[in-house]
């Protein structure tokens, strides 16, 4: 493996194939000449990584290869069937492997696919966004979108190997950075406050130096690898990670996925925040500590009195839901989060007001 520069970052033990790797791998050119020369491996490449990197992934001319579309519209079973089609027409084979390379829309289709497709096929994975890199890469989750219901179809089935390469970093908009930062975030704030003043002080440097978030996107899956070897199936222990999620997914489902996820979340734990210190469960103090760091990351958006009954609506609709309590993870200070199912009353809706009339854009 060393000529082909690439190191195992670490492994993930997991219940449905023992164990899949982490991999950096320093030279993206040479990582993609040496995956095509194996003829079972397909590679399922969103469009716009192709554009981008067409240099790098010149090697796949001789390979077999499709391209998507990565839009939050076509994370859904049409889209996949659609896929499925051009595998076929690819003469896809059960022993085959599909290499999926581009963010956590590829990963998602992908994952979903390799589930269902001959009853489950092979797959790796080069996560192209800092989203896919720092979070979604691990983890074994496999979303579909089905009609207005976000991530509500899918299966566990890891990829058998991810390779991280920093090259990807260097095309993201500075909107997908602020969204790879907020799902990071969620992650050191479920450990504690650290990592998270860090990128709080180091804010404005991380939107420009992308080769300064290698040492987060490590720190972010690591924290992560702790949890999902526990609890892979997501039963109770991770449903920590659903922290600033169910609000956020909320603001996704309302203004059309127009707010990147990791932006939308950034909201959300701010707000689960303010729920929780209005609750008494969370000091001012540490309130105000996290908000100095998410403050930095909230895109402009507010609920308003116009919007609060679809705001409230797209709540409701949470698969985490108990009856008509929302499921969501309150806050009791960095590293202290826990489950709660509210009641989405007046006294919960005036908590929500308060929050977007006092803090928001
Ligand atoms: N399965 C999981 O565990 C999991 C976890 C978190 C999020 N998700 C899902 O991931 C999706 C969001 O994923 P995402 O933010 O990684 O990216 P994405 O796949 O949505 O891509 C975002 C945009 O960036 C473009 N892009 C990708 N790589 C690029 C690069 N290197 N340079 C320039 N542009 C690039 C894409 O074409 C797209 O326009 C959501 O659908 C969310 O639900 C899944």
């Amino acid at each position: 493996m060393a000529d082909l520069r690439i190191s195992k970052l670490f492994e993930v033990r997991s219940k449905i194939k023992d164990s899949y790797q982490v991999f950096q791998a320093e030279d993206l050119k040479v990582l993609i000449d040496w995956l095509s020369t194996e003829s079972a491996n397909i590679f399922v490449i969103d469009r716009k990584v192709a554009d981008y990197f067409s240099t790098a992934l010149a090697g796949l001319e001789n390979a077999r290869f499709i391209h998507i579309d990565a839009d939050e519209f076509n994370k859904t079973m049409d889209y996949a069937q659609e896929i499925i089609r051009k595998l076929i027409r690819l003469d896809v084979r059960k022993n085959d492997n599909i290499v999926a390379i581009g963010g956590g829309i590829t990963q998602d289709l992908v994952a979903y696919i390799s589930s269902i497709l001959f009853r489950g096929i092979e797959w790796k994975f080069i996560p192209t966004t800092l989203l896919s890199q720092c979070d979604s890469c691990i983890g074994s989750k496999s979303s579909i979108n089905f009609d207005q219901y976000k991530n509500l179809i899918g299966t566990f089935n890891p990829p058998s190997a991810i390779y991280i390469n920093s090259d990807f970093l260097s095309t993201l908009s500075e909107s997908e950075i602020r969204s790879g930062i907020g799902e990071m975030l969620h992650y050191f704030f479920s450990d504690g406050f650290e990592l998270a003043d860090e990128v709080g002080q180091r804010f404005d440097e991380l939107l420009v130096n992308r080769g300064a978030l290698s040492y987060f996107i490590s720190n972010s899956l690591r924290i992560k690898k702790t949890i999902i070897e526990i609890d892979e199936f997501d039963i109770d222990l991770r449903h920590i990670f659903n922290y600033g999620h169910t609000f956020g997914h909320a603001i996704e489902a309302i203004t059309n996925y127009s707010i990147p996820h990791g932006q939308a979340i950034s909201i959300g734990m701010d707000l689960a925040n303010y729920i929780s210190l209005k609750k008494g469960l969370l000091s001012q103090e540490d309130f105000n500590r996290m908000h100095t760091v998410l403050i930095k990351n909230l895109p402009a958006f507010r609920v308003t009195k116009e919007n609060y009954d679809s705001y409230v609506g797209a709540l409701s609709r949470d698969k985490k839901n108990h009856g008509n309590k929302l499921g969501c993870i309150l806050s009791r200070g960095p590293g202290k989060l826990e489950k709660v199912f509210t009641e989405m009353d007046e006294a919960f809706k005036e908590i929500v007001l308060d929050y977007f009339t006092r803090f928001q854009n």
